[in-house]
């Protein structure tokens, strides 16, 4: 990698500077110089600042990934599911590329429309929703909503009669780390008698959709829900209705999605031969790996006496953990992998290496903790890195897009797309209507974004949720 020079000023100024430099990095490069940048802001403010973790959005990743959709299943249009990320510089980037939003409560409709998407690009898909989520719902315009109960279909008749309803139907892939099924779908054997009872009500379906689990591998669950799909149409059209949305839902994965996504649509094929339109609802497979998460390592055991001697390997202490942005741990029983950030920079402004002091570059075994006083607040159990790591140095998680808590630095690495696409309006809004450092007394937690003009000029700024809420 060619020696690179941290953009730093740029990002602690919000000053415009050339991209040039930087067209020839890759993704990973731009991240790295991104994060390198911000804990030398970070650092410049206070040597012991940086007690919060901060996490790097790749904006170029998420274009990356919907062309992937779009190569793979073009003819199903994404419904985005806003619970697995809500960072509305996200949202904004997905709903400049045209996608629908799945979303499930009132305060993840606000999200999106606040961004001006239009109600019709909106699913409700939540099939257990509360009265006052159905009166919000209408009251903005948002009519596509699911059931799979009787007593729902009682709530949306009181409160949104002119619904157009997905009935959502029971799927389960075994191997799916989150079974939604538990939870929600109705049986097969129920779905007449759901069907009778929306009928009877005088409500209008307009589909079937289902979720086979979150981390599914297995493609013939998604066949085995498509069929059961087919049956749920066949028994609603014979009671009158006329159905014309198939939703797939979510559970999509990186490393399978190229490998199911051709089962799939010659399953839709097969069972719905023409004239439906196929929609879904995939979640992490768009957010995940847009987001790297900083943490800093804030203390550290050394074992000494016993566990030493029998190998116990040392303990670090970071600055965020399973009460934080790590709760997959627990949630969704997610490895970690920690990679320690090594730039020059970034490392040792607590430790100026002295005389013979340099950082050794063997292998380290280490776990590592989150920041509470709670035992089960442990992210790594064991994970070896090839330098010791020290208190004040800055270990970087990949892949942190499912489920992320708190505020976002973000960096597009797609340069030349992402010229078409519109400034998120947060940070437009953000750029002529006050100067950065009444930003900074603001937001505690920033993020910085980077875009680039028509003139291949790269901005990067700071913008944070608290910015765009003042400011709204
Ligand atoms: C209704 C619904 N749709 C979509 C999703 C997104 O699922 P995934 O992230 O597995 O694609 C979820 C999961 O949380 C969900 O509950």
């Amino acid at each position: 990698m060619a020696p690179l020079s941290a953009p730093s000023e740029a990002v602690t100024t919000g000053k415009i500077i050339h991209a040039t430099g930087y067209r020839n990095l890759s993704p990973d490069e731009l991240v790295d110089l991104a994060i390198e940048s911000h804990i030398v802001h970070i650092v410049k403010r206070s040597v012991v600042g940086g007690d919060e973790s901060f996490f790097i959005a790749d904006l170029g990743q998420i274009l990356r990934q919907h062309r992937r959709w779009t190569q793979h299943m073009s003819s199903i249009r994404p419904y985005y599911a806003v619970k697995c990320n809500c960072d509305p510089t996200f949202l904004n980037v997905l709903a400049e590329l045209g996608t629908g939003f799945d979303c499930a409560s009132i305060e993840e409709m606000r999200a999106v429309l606040s961004l001006g998407v239009d109600p019709a690009r909106i699913l409700f898909a939540n099939p257990c929703k509360a009265p006052a989520a159905v009166a919000f719902a209408r009251e903005v315009g948002v009519l596509r909503t699911t059931f799979d109960n009787i007593d729902e279909l009682d709530t949306i008749k009181t409160h949104m009669p002119e619904a157009q309803l997905l009935l959502r139907i029971y799927a389960n892939d075994e191997g799916a780390f989150i079974c939604l099924g538990d939870k929600f779908g109705a049986q097969l054997d129920t779905t007449e008698e759901l069907l009778s009872r929306a009928w009877e009500l005088g409500l209008n379906v307009i589909g079937v959709s289902f979720h086979v689990g979150t981390g599914a591998t297995n493609p013939s669950s998604f066949c085995k829900a498509i069929k059961d799909a087919r049956l749920a149409f066949s028994q609603a059209e014979r009671l009158g209705f006329h159905l014309k949305i198939l939703d797939i839902g979510g559970g999509f994965q990186d490393d399978c999605f190229e490998a199911m996504a051709p089962i799939i649509r010659d399953a839709i094929r097969s069972e719905f031969p023409a004239g439906i339109t196929t929609i879904a609802e995939p979640g992490r497979l768009f957010a995940r790996s847009v987001y790297t998460l900083v943490c800093r390592v804030i203390s550290r055991r050394r074992q000494l006496g016993s566990a030493a001697r029998s190998g116990v390997p040392d303990m670090l202490y970071q600055n965020d953990g399973i009460y934080g942005n790590f709760m997959n741990v627990i949630m969704e029983k997610e490895t970690m992998v920690p990679y320690l950030v090594k730039s020059k920079k970034a490392r040792g402004f607590l430790h100026k290496p002295k005389q013979g002091d340099a950082l050794q570059v063997t292998n380290h075994r280490y776990s590592i903790w989150g920041p509470t006083c709670d035992s089960t607040d442990c992210v790594v159990r064991e994970v070896t890195l090839d330098s010791e790591v020290k208190i004040g140095d800055w270990l970087k998680y990949k892949n942190m897009g499912g489920g992320f808590r708190h505020f976002i630095l973000g960096i597009s690495t797609e340069l030349t797309e992402l010229q078409h696409i519109q400034v998120p309006r947060p940070l437009s809004s953000m750029a002529s209507a006050a100067p950065m450092t009444h930003f900074m007394s603001i937001v505690k937690r920033c993020l910085a974004i980077s875009w680039c003009s028509a003139e291949g000029i790269c901005g990067l700024g700071f913008i944070g949720m608290g910015v765009a809420q003042s400011l709204a």
